[in-house]
């Protein structure tokens, strides 16, 4: 993937989701890396930089994105980390007995719907004759084939939907985008508020700090190479099984 060069322009990423733990930390990562960022989020981001563009949404759907795809520079990359776990109206779901509609909607609505749709918005500004990258951040626990314990039934299927719509966004777009890779990557659990709930049964060496999993992130990202589109990948570089 793209690093910034002395004699080029340097390179530019859009993180979406910039107000979260993760996003916020990934608009540090590329900041410091030399990138020209542009940050989207629903909420200020408090970050001060020449090289970055903070553009507040109202949400991440296409009719609230109007402007901000106009105003958008052709891109490098995307990060997307937009997500969600838990909220006030809900907990991740221990049983069967306590699932709920609004709970299943919600994930999906923002765990799989979303990302598809950015990613149809933003394809126009990505390049088609050079390397390029559409990341969403997805989860382990979206793993068919990993999932031992059962239990967060709307976060695993909405996060395992989203992994099938990349991976059959991934082929299509290998034919007109034949540089651009579209992967979704578990970032591992990380120190935020969507992991706060959880971390008191976490072992301390298991709960990784914002700035050291964008850097992980970050350092995936680099490694990329065409063949990698449509996989889901572990902060380690691995490949996890869907
Ligand atoms: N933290 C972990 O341990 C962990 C582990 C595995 C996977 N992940 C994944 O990593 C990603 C980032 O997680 P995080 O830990 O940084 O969580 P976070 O701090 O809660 O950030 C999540 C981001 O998602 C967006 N978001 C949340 N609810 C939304 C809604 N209803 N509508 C639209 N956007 C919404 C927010 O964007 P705004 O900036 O607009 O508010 C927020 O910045 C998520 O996709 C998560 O599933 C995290």
């Amino acid at each position: 993937m793209p690093q910034p060069t002395m004699q080029q322009a340097p390179p530019h990423i859009l993180i979406i989701g910039a107000s979260g733990g993760l996003g916020k930390a990934l608009v540090e990562e590329y900041l410091a890396a030399g990138w020209r960022v542009t940050a989207w989020s629903r909420h200020a981001v408090p970050i001060a930089s020449a090289s970055l563009r903070q553009v507040t949404v109202a949400s991440y759907w296409p009719e609230d994105l109007t402007v901000a795809l106009e105003q958008l520079e052709p891109l490098t990359g995307v990060i997307s980390t937009v997500g969600v776990l838990h909220n006030d109206a809900f907990m991740p779901e221990k049983n069967l007995k306590s699932i709920n509609r609004q709970q299943l909607e919600t994930s999906f609505q923002v765990n799989t719907i979303v990302p598809l749709m950015l990613l149809q918005q933003l394809v126009p500004k990505l390049p088609r004759k050079s390397p390029a990258f559409w990341v969403q951040l997805s989860a382990k626990v979206g793993s068919i084939t990993d999932n031992y314990l059962g239990g967060w039934y709307s976060y695993r299927a909405s996060k395992a939907a989203l992994n099938m719509l990349l991976k059959t966004a991934a082929i299509e777009l290998q034919r007109s985008h034949k540089q651009l890779v579209v992967a979704a990557i578990h970032p591992g659990t990380t120190d935020t508020s969507l992991s706060q709930p959880f971390q008191q049964r976490l072992p301390a060496d298991k709960l990784y700090s914002p700035v050291q999993s964008a850097q992980r992130i970050a350092s995936v990202i680099r490694k990329l190479a065409a063949d990698d589109s449509g996989k889901l990948l572990h902060w380690d570089g691995s490949e996890l099984p869907y």
